[in-house]
């Protein structure tokens, strides 16, 4: 067994060091080609030539008991080969990283559109057709899909420093402010699709999913059979943001039918299935209290939230994680309430937690700022804490203060004016700001690096989620190795491979690339000792490898290859420090003062976010979150029919995120050199999550600057601004 390295102390910056330039280049990632050339195989494609179709049965009731299923009326229609109604299809989608998946006992229902059965055809439209056909007959119950129907609603025990009740009592100015977000979903492109293949009692399945690792162990534990009957193949990702993070139901299905008929079963799901069945983002309330002096020092802060998901669930949307750490009080306090209603089980979605939580958070300090009369940059300048408030722990780096200054200044926002002031014909103009803020974690990973003289191998079953994974695994062997980057290949995306982290909650690249760094540094230290010189006066460039006054090609030092495998995991550092992303965003907005409608005009998003790896696929992720914030500031809104449950935004026509004639063309985003030495040993920090995090409340903040109003429910649309 490979030893665990545990992150207990700083780590040299050894990455910084080897000055190859490859590490932190905006590089072009290396399977673009593939992809814009359909070469690469997504989950769906490269269908083995017997392969059958499987289409999934949803429920038509919010709650109670399928009591059978009328298959005869689907037996012989012609193509149909089988009705798959097997209890274990009734799991829930399983959350990532649990192993397991909540199974619903008894033919038991708990949504509108929860799968329950799979039809399995020759071909993709008869299964559907036949679907949409069966009849169903339930035993249904009354079901709770109001998240504000108090007997449904739990809360759990405050979290706490300080007395926030006296503390807020005594304040001069103070801000009570409830504000709604609407339920969202990942929208990730391509659609859930699996498909199974036994040889034997061993299963293959081809999946899009974002943490092999767990997924192999959660695909098991589904279908009751040992993980190491179990190979994960999913080598390419059309987006997860959190939708592919734990085994789904077209997975279990696609494998239990391809057992039953001994032809392997593509399961692809629809749009709408998609929407129905895979873990949705929670609505939220959220009140927010501050209580501040009269020159602006915060000594009251509070947030408290109301989420829902469904029975039988234990994720919650932590929708205070950034509320806990941003700014400084003697009084904090947090209470969650979980209401469990008959509505598609929620989970992740990208930055669990801030995306949402941030929306009123940061629009709740803009409201403290007005109520102060104090500019919102200054505000937020004035209350940074030294220690994490809730828990007294160190921050490792911390670049909000600069993130705020460089931003406004970069900006313009001196030219702001006072709020409703700029009319352009129409339209109101509008400046606002956030702050962004998002915990920053090591996951346990484990990465194989290969040299074969002038080339080297990147191995594990970590995948890239269309976020430059293959790209940055191979910069960071590359710069360890002293090997340009078209010699080094990265295979990912299978579970025979070490173990990895996998996509999720921005860790992916703290984790994996630690990973790989550390098999690499392993490798150098062999080659030190056969050039004979010590590791640290080791450079290796362009496939040339110097020590002491000693020089070689690469190549002669290898007599065939040099394997190294390593593992790495959080330590002590990530108890005694809080590693964050931080980061602020700029918006201008223009507001129609007929009709409601919001233009984002441009933006601007400053993020210190440790060292980056790839300057341009860092950008790409920074772009997209802030997207991501003007989707759930303006646009983006699951609808629920109130009688059932039902979700009736199931397309992309009818949930709307951003199209580019909503995105300005003037989108910039500025990294702040920095470099986190207590996160992990390449001195990282998560990416994927920050962009979204706060982006969309300097939106918000915009449009209560143009039109001198405040929107509390989110998101803005025309009918709520007007
Ligand atoms: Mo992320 S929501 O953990 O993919």
């Amino acid at each position: 067994m490979t030893e665990i390295f545990r992150m207990n102390e700083a780590q040299p910056r050894l990455l910084d060091e080897t000055r190859q330039g490859l590490v932190g280049k905006p590089l072009d990632r290396p399977e673009g080609p593939k992809k814009v050339s359909g070469r690469a195989r997504y989950a769906a494609e490269g269908l083995p030539e017997d392969a059958a179709h499987g289409v999934l049965v949803r429920a038509t009731i919010a709650q109670g008991r399928v009591t059978g299923f009328g298959h005869d009326a689907i037996r012989d229609i012609p193509g149909v080969i089988t009705l798959i109604t097997d209890d274990r299809l009734l799991r829930n989608p399983a959350q990532g990283m649990a192993g397991a998946a909540p199974c619903q006992p008894g033919s038991q229902v708990f949504y509108h559109g929860q799968p329950i059965a799979l039809v399995v055809a020759d071909s993709p439209e008869t299964a559907r057709d036949a679907a949409h056909r069966l009849p169903v007959s339930y035993d249904a119950g009354t079901a709770i899909t109001d998240p504000a129907t108090k007997s449904a609603q739990h809360s759990g025990e405050p979290e706490t420093s300080g007395d926030f009740n006296a503390a807020f009592a005594d304040c001069d100015v103070t801000v009570d402010a409830t504000y709604t977000t609407d339920a969202q979903v990942a929208a990730a492109m391509e659609p859930h699709a699996a498909i199974a293949d036994w040889q034997g009692d061993n299963l293959t399945l081809r999946g899009s999913l974002q943490m092999l690792r767990f997924n192999r162990d959660e695909l098991a534990d589904s279908l009751g059979i040992d993980p190491a009957q179990v190979r994960i193949l999913s080598p390419y990702i059309g987006g997860g943001f959190g939708s592919k993070l734990g085994i789904g139901p077209e997975a279990v299905a696609a494998a239990i039918a391809a057992r039953e008929i001994g032809r392997p079963v593509r399961v692809v799901m629809s749009r709408q299935t998609v929407f129905d069945a895979v873990l949705r983002r929670t609505e939220t309330t959220q009140r927010v209290r501050f209580g501040a002096t009269g020159d602006g020092r915060i000594r009251a802060i509070s947030h408290d939230d109301l989420v829902s998901n469904a029975a039988g669930e234990e994720f919650f949307e932590p929708v205070s994680q950034a509320s806990q750490f941003l700014y400084g009080a003697e009084g904090l306090s947090f209470t969650q309430t979980v209401a469990t209603i008959s509505r598609t089980p929620s989970g992740s979605v990208r930055a669990p937690g801030e995306a949402v939580g941030m929306l009123a958070f940061e629009c709740a300090v803009d409201e403290l700022a007005e109520a102060l009369n104090l500019c919102p940059v200054d505000l937020r300048l004035r209350n940074i804490p030294d220690t994490h408030p809730m828990t007294g722990q160190a921050y490792s780096a911390h670049g909000l203060a600069d993130c705020l200054r460089r931003g406004a200044e970069q900006f313009g926002w001196a030219e702001r004016g006072a709020p409703g002031a700029r009319v352009e014909g129409d339209w109101r103009i509008g400046m606002g700001v956030s702050s962004a803020a998002r915990k920053s974690m090591l996951v346990q990973s484990a990465a194989r690096v290969r040299l074969l003289g002038d080339r080297a191998v990147v191995e594990t079953d970590m995948t890239d989620i269309g976020t430059g994974t293959y790209a940055i695994l191979g910069q960071i062997a590359g710069e360890m190795l002293g090997l340009p980057i078209s010699s080094v290949e990265v295979i990912l995306g299978d579970t025979d491979l070490p173990g990895a982290s996998g996509s999720g909650g921005s860790f992916g690249a703290n984790s994996a690339g630690s990973a790989t760094f550390l098999a690499a540094k392993k490798i150098r230290a062999t080659i030190a000792d056969k050039l004979g010189c010590d590791p640290a006066e080791l450079h290796l460039q362009d496939g040339i490898a110097r020590g002491g006054n000693v020089e070689r090609p690469l190549a002669d030092l290898v007599d065939g290859e040099i394997v190294q495998e390593a593992v790495v995991a959080a330590g002590d550092t990530s108890k005694s420090h809080l590693s964050s992303g931080f980061g602020a965003h700029f918006a201008e907005v223009a507001v129609n003062q007929w009709t409601g409608e919001t233009r984002v005009r441009r933006m601007l998003g400053v993020m210190a976010m440790g060292r980056i790896l790839n300057e341009k696929t860092a950008r790409s992720q920074a772009l997209g979150g802030m997207i991501w914030g003007i989707g759930a500031a303006l646009t983006e809104a699951v609808e629920h029919d109130p009688r059932t449950g039902h979700i009736v935004t199931r397309d992309l026509a009818n949930y709307h995120v951003p199209a580019h004639a909503d995105v300005p063309g003037d989108m910039k985003v500025v990294f702040l050199e920095e470099r986190d030495d207590m996160g992990n040993p390449i001195q990282t920090k998560g990416i994927g999550e920050l962009g979204i995090s706060g982006a969309g409340a300097a939106v918000l903040n915009a449009i209560a600057h143009a039109t001198g109003a405040r929107v509390r429910n989110f998101p803005a649309l025309p009918d709520r601004v007007v």
